[in-house]
């Protein structure tokens, strides 16, 4: 089976990621700053917000890995800064200290969201950001430049373009980068999104298509871009979110 690190495993969208991997075979640690209660093989704890915790950790898992599966994030509720380290500059550091210990034919599969959709607009600014060395710089950046609107956007809207340039990057290495963009998903975090989006927006959202996501609803498409099957995609987006994205395209939301 496949050998894989799965962050954020604690809690929703990880929790059944790890799950259906280790249903399926593959041998799992979580790397999160709770113990899961899913059956995983190892627990990492580790502060994806703190540099030299990811350091550490990465040391700690040692090589021979197959692949990792950025799943952790905090929601906009959450202070900016501390949005922008756990959902992209920490996940960042993390990735790339975490290639090495990846066998040729290996793959990242990161966790972006719907809410990455105006990454477009804003692709001048996620250069610059994308262009700084490493996890303090990225900071240093954002402390001087922070984007209009919520944090949690625009941290999503940088990972998305990140996993996009990424895929390129490691194709010569033998290595992929995709990214699992979902809508709305019944976890912890929904209640934060109400409060950032508006429960009326939400509920829209959900009308829109009936119901809004589960965990069991996204994990398979997070499971495809982890194995050999999907060999030949590599740096794409892929919207897991029951449609809605064609909303935003036509404008309803
Ligand atoms: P969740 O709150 O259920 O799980 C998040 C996990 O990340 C938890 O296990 C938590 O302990 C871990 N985590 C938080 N801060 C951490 C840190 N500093 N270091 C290490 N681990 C940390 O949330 P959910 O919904 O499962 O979210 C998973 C991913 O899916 C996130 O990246 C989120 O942005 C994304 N997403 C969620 C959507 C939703 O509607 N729930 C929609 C679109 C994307």
């Amino acid at each position: 089976g496949l050998r894989c690190v799965v962050t954020g495993a604690a809690s929703g969208i990880g929790a059944e990621v790890a799950r259906q991997l280790v249903e399926g075979g593959a041998t799992v640690a979580a790397l999160d700053i709770k113990a899961p209660d899913v059956r995983v093989d190892r627990f990492v704890e580790c502060d994806l917000a703190d540099p030299a915790c990811i350091e550490a950790a990465v040391d700690e898992l040692g090589s021979g890995w197959d692949v990792l599966c950025n799943v952790a994030g905090v929601p906009g509720t959450a202070p900016a800064e501390l949005v922008m380290k756990v959902n992209f500059l920490g996940l960042r550091h993390l990735t790339e200290m975490f290639l090495d210990r990846l066998h040729r034919g290996g793959a990242v599969v990161t966790v972006a969201s719907m809410a990455g959709f105006g990454w477009p607009q804003r692709l001048e600014q996620i250069r610059d950001l994308l262009a700084t060395d490493d996890f303090d710089a990225g900071l240093a950046w954002f402390r001087e430049n922070r984007p209009e609107g919520n944090a949690y956007n625009f941290s999503k809207e940088a990972v998305t373009v990140y996993v996009m340039t990424m895929g390129l990057a490691l194709a010569e290495r033998g290595l992929r980068m995709n990214a699992v963009s979902p809508g709305p998903v019944e976890t912890p975090i929904l209640g934060d999104f109400e409060q950032t989006m508006g429960k009326d927006n939400l509920d829209g959202v959900r009308d829109l298509i009936g119901r809004h996501a589960t965990p069991a609803d996204i994990a398979p498409a997070v499971l495809f871009l982890a194995s050999g099957e999907s060999s030949w995609i590599n740096g794409v987006n892929l919207g897991a979110d029951g449609g809605i994205g064609g909303a935003v395209v036509s404008g309803l939301i």
